[in-house]
């Protein structure tokens, strides 16, 4: 290590926040998780929608990725990605998945258990379609995943497309390309505070009924 290097073990920050008590939170975590959303998205947080997906192999081998979560509500959460790529291939194989949004500068995490589906068509499409014109052409370019031999390659394939489908013309959605929705089974709100007391409140599916379990910082 050089002089220059910054040592992340000396690196400490007291966390000052509210206590969260059990008695504060919403029946369900999905209007915990819109509420703490809001207040992620009233802080000002940059993308307070990426969210770290790990998804593992039916063997156990793990791999995360981070991506937009683009919507959620009582079913759970979605995200849209290629169903041929790393992650795609693994949840078909396995949909056991976790979710983690890193929300450092207000000190919470919020981190999903549960599995993960394919949504319908329909749904996907319409989502497709509110994309920019230029997402569109860049889902139908890339391969996901796989490997490409350089990048001018990849702009060689995007400026055939943008031929094909100029500006205003209707881009069909990518056959391997689709919305994922997360349901959870499991989901912890995380609030740093000092001395490393934090607190760490746990929704946890029991039968049709959502208990909440406080869990040791
Ligand atoms: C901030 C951010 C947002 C991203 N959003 C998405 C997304 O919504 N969907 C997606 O497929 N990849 C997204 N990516 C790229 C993924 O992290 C990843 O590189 C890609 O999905 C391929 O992952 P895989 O090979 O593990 O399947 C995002 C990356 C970053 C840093």
């Amino acid at each position: 290590m050089t002089d220059q290097d910054i040592d992340p073990a000396t690196m400490r920050k007291q966390y000052r926040s509210e206590i969260v008590d059990e008695g504060g939170l919403a029946e369900n975590p999905m209007d915990q998780f819109a509420l703490w959303f809001q207040q992620a998205a009233d802080s000002r947080l940059f993308e307070p929608n990426a969210m770290v997906v790990s998804t593992a192999t039916p063997d156990g081998r793990p791999s995360s990725r981070t991506v937009l979560m683009k919507q959620f509500d009582g079913r759970g959460f979605v995200f849209f990605t290629n169903y041929a790529s790393r992650k795609g291939r693994e949840l078909a194989e396995n949909p056991h998945v976790a979710l983690l949004f890193p929300w450092h500068p207000i000190a919470r995490q919020v981190i999903v258990t549960g599995t993960a589906a394919r949504i319908g068509r329909d749904e996907t499409a319409a989502y497709f379609r509110s994309r920019p014109h230029g997402s569109q052409l860049g889902a139908w370019a890339s391969e996901q995943s796989s490997v490409i031999e350089s990048r001018g390659e990849l702009d060689r394939r995007y400026a055939e497309l943008e031929a094909r489908y100029p500006e205003g013309e209707q881009v069909p959605v990518p056959p391997e390309w689709g919305g994922l929705r997360v349901s959870p089974e499991a989901v912890e709100f995380w609030q740093g505070h000092e001395n490393r007391l934090h607190d760490r409140l746990r929704y946890v599916l029991d039968g049709e009924k959502w208990r909440v379990e406080r869990l040791c910082p």
